[in-house]
């Protein structure tokens, strides 16, 4: 069971990890997710949470002492200390491979910077890993924080076919292979005969050669380990 806790300013945008998969998920206990608003650990009687920064520029910067506090106090909810991902253009771009790492932790605690960024002693203090989703700059962390989790979810033991998992782009260092549905001729476009055929032997030596040739085609860093 992996406990994820989000830490965000805007709670209300989490929809996607109550649908589909992820809502499955949740409701068969292989997740649980729990979302908490940076806003109730502001400080003072307007729950700040944000102040512009020292030396001057555009932007604000959320403050340290609300992270300090929010993150201790959710730390607090169970009894296992989480690892503290901070969502950022700044870490490392994530990749199965890196899913398929913090999906076998038990406990995660996701961290939704917004505005210019936050104070840099919580990164300091607090943080574990940086994660980000691309290069490229959102507004802020909670689109990240849906697809780190999203990702995460649907390779937890259970929640879809292990057997789809395994055959998805990434998951053995090639991209997919092609699908096909009913009918088996549409507007003149067939199916590949092989897929008709019931040979299974030589379907899955098609789909293995269809998986290379498209990784070759498209994604060739990956074949060569780079
Ligand atoms: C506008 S961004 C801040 C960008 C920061 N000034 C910089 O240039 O590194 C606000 C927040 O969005 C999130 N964010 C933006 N781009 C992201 C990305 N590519 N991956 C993960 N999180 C991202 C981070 O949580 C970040 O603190």
């Amino acid at each position: 069971m992996l406990r994820l806790d989000v830490l965000t300013l805007f709670p209300e945008i989490f929809a996607p990890l109550f649908a589909s998969i992820p809502a499955r998920a949740q409701q068969a206990g292989l997740v649980a997710v729990h979302l908490h608003n940076l806003r109730q650990w502001g400080v003072g009687r307007h729950r700040q949470v944000d102040d512009t920064p020292y030396g001057g520029g555009p932007g604000m910067v959320l403050l340290a002492e609300p992270l300090f506090r929010a993150t201790e106090a959710i730390t607090a909810l169970a009894p296992e200390r989480p690892r503290v991902l901070l969502m950022s253009p700044q870490g490392p771009r994530l990749d199965q491979a890196a899913v398929f790492r913090l999906a076998r932790e038990s406990r995660l605690l996701l961290v939704c910077g917004h505005y210019e960024g936050l104070d840099e002693r919580y990164r300091e203090a607090l943080v574990d890993e940086e994660v980000s989703i691309g290069d490229y700059v959102l507004s802020g962390g909670e689109l990240a924080a849906m697809v780190l989790s999203d990702a995460l979810i649907r390779v937890q033991p259970g929640a879809i076919d292990a057997e789809s998992v395994r055959q998805d782009s990434f998951a053995e260092g090639l991209l997919d292979h092609p699908h096909y549905s009913r009918p088996a001729t549409f507007r003149g476009m067939a199916v590949p005969p092989v897929l008709l055929s019931g040979n299974h032997a030589a379907i899955e030596k098609w789909r293995r050669e269809q998986a290379l040739v498209r990784t070759a085609e498209r994604r060739p860093d990956l074949l060569s380990g780079s």
